[in-house]
């Protein structure tokens, strides 16, 4: 047989621990166990039918060729209306790139910007990619700690603490994966001034830009001051905002040289983003935008509704999320307890004891670099939601 061996480049990688959980919940399911998962990111709504509709024009046109690597000059257009419009953002359209999901643009930007021996700092608990996208390039993601105290948005203070002539991007995440706090505007100049005081990039993260509650306000780092945005990438994408994570669109926008070097770079990974779903794209961010507060509605009902619930269950507590679609939710009270002989110790224990004894998914927080907690996802029904929650009280019931 053939001893096969891995680069040292992919042996390294871990695998995306979302998707390792929805793969365990799926296999499951397959055996005909009825699993609940809020494991999974995204959205439980259809894609509105114009977008649908713009697709299968497309298709019917015959739409269906290579276009430009970097996207169709149509959708650009449409970006930098974009930006301009919700985010007081103006770029023209070499400033601006479409890739496969943000997930692709995200690594393009830290392969852009990073060498062997650079540094990343990431505020943590963080999205699961980032740190492997990191490792990729040859540079090292360095995490700085939030607490759940501070509702999980970063301080100036400890980025400095950790900040040396190395570290070359700063990523920030607002709307954050996994915690939904959303940065208060004053930190985010204060860690913004810094950061461009020191020459350091900054890829904003905002893919949950439009998913807030009870008030929040998003803010595009890039708009706080004329001088932070020849240093920042913005990153985004249509997956959360329009329930579109298949059609895999996400946009970037930046420096020219920056986005040059992007396009350099996906031209030889995956070429354009298939041309379809790039129509309905542009579709999707010019058409009617009532969809998305409809959606942003019932995300907030079921939000308190997680919230409430999970904070009424005994060992197990959260603070109230501002935005995204997840709430993180401490599970250190049942650490010491025992399942069938087994004792609960870590985030990792709990998650799977709520697989195997409540046949429910959730995603634990060592994912997202952050022990101690677990993520759940509430882009689901109420009454999935509800369903959920009861197993997990009961089976919480059930520990010695
Ligand atoms: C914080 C964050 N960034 C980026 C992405 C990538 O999304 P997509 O590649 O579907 O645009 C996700 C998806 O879960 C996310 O949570």
């Amino acid at each position: 047989m053939t001893n096969i061996v891995l680069s040292n480049l992919v042996a390294g990688i871990e695998p995306s621990p979302t998707e390792e959980t929805s793969f365990l919940a799926n296999t499951l399911k397959r055996q005909g166990v009825d699993v609940i998962s809020f494991a999974q990111g995204e959205p439980d709504f259809d894609t509105p039918n114009y977008i649908k509709k713009a697709a299968i024009k497309a298709i019917n046109e015959g739409f269906t060729k290579y276009t430009d690597v970097g996207g169709i000059i149509e959708l650009k257009e449409a970006v930098v209306e974009k930006l301009k419009r919700q985010n007081n953002l103006e770029y023209d359209i070499s400033g601006v790139i479409i890739g496969n999901g943000g997930k692709q643009l995200l690594y393009e930007a830290f392969a852009t910007l990073c060498n062997p021996g650079d540094e990343v700092l990431i505020p943590t608990p963080c999205y699961v990619s980032y740190a492997d996208q990191i490792r990729l390039t040859g540079a090292r993601a360095v995490f700085v700690p939030t607490t759940e105290e501070n509702e999980f948005v970063p301080c100036l203070e400890d980025v400095q603490k950790l900040w040396n002539p190395k570290v070359k991007v700063f990523v920030i995440n607002s709307p954050c994966n996994p915690t939904g706090a959303v940065f208060p505007q004053e930190e985010t100049r204060r860690i913004m001034d810094f950061l461009v005081e020191n020459k350091t990039f900054v890829i904003t993260d905002e893919v949950y830009e439009y998913l807030l509650y009870d008030g929040a306000k998003h803010i595009s780092p890039a708009a706080l001051d004329p001088k932070y945005k020849q240093w920042c990438i913005v990153v985004n994408s249509l997956s959360k905002t329009y329930a579109m994570t298949g059609w895999r669109i996400g946009y970037a926008a930046g420096p020219k040289e920056i986005i040059n070097g992007m396009n350099s770079l996906q031209g030889h990974l995956t070429g354009n983003v298939n041309s379809i779903a790039q129509k309905a794209a542009a579709e999707a961010l010019l058409g009617p935008q009532d969809d998305i507060a409809r959606m942003v509605e019932e995300y907030a009902k079921r939000k308190d509704y997680m919230v409430n619930r999970i904070n009424s269950i005994e060992g197990l507590s959260c603070i109230e999320p501002k935005g995204a679609f997840y709430v993180f939710a401490n599970v250190k009270n049942l650490f010491g307890r025992t399942y069938n002989g087994n004792k609960l110790e870590n985030d990792k224990d709990v998650a799977n004891f709520f697989l195997k004894a409540a046949h429910v998914a959730v995603v634990p927080g060592i994912a997202f670099a952050y022990e101690g907690y677990v993520r759940f996802v509430f882009a689901k029904s109420l009454g999935t939601i509800k369903e959920g929650l009861d197993r997990i009280e009961k089976a919480i019931g059930e520990l010695t």
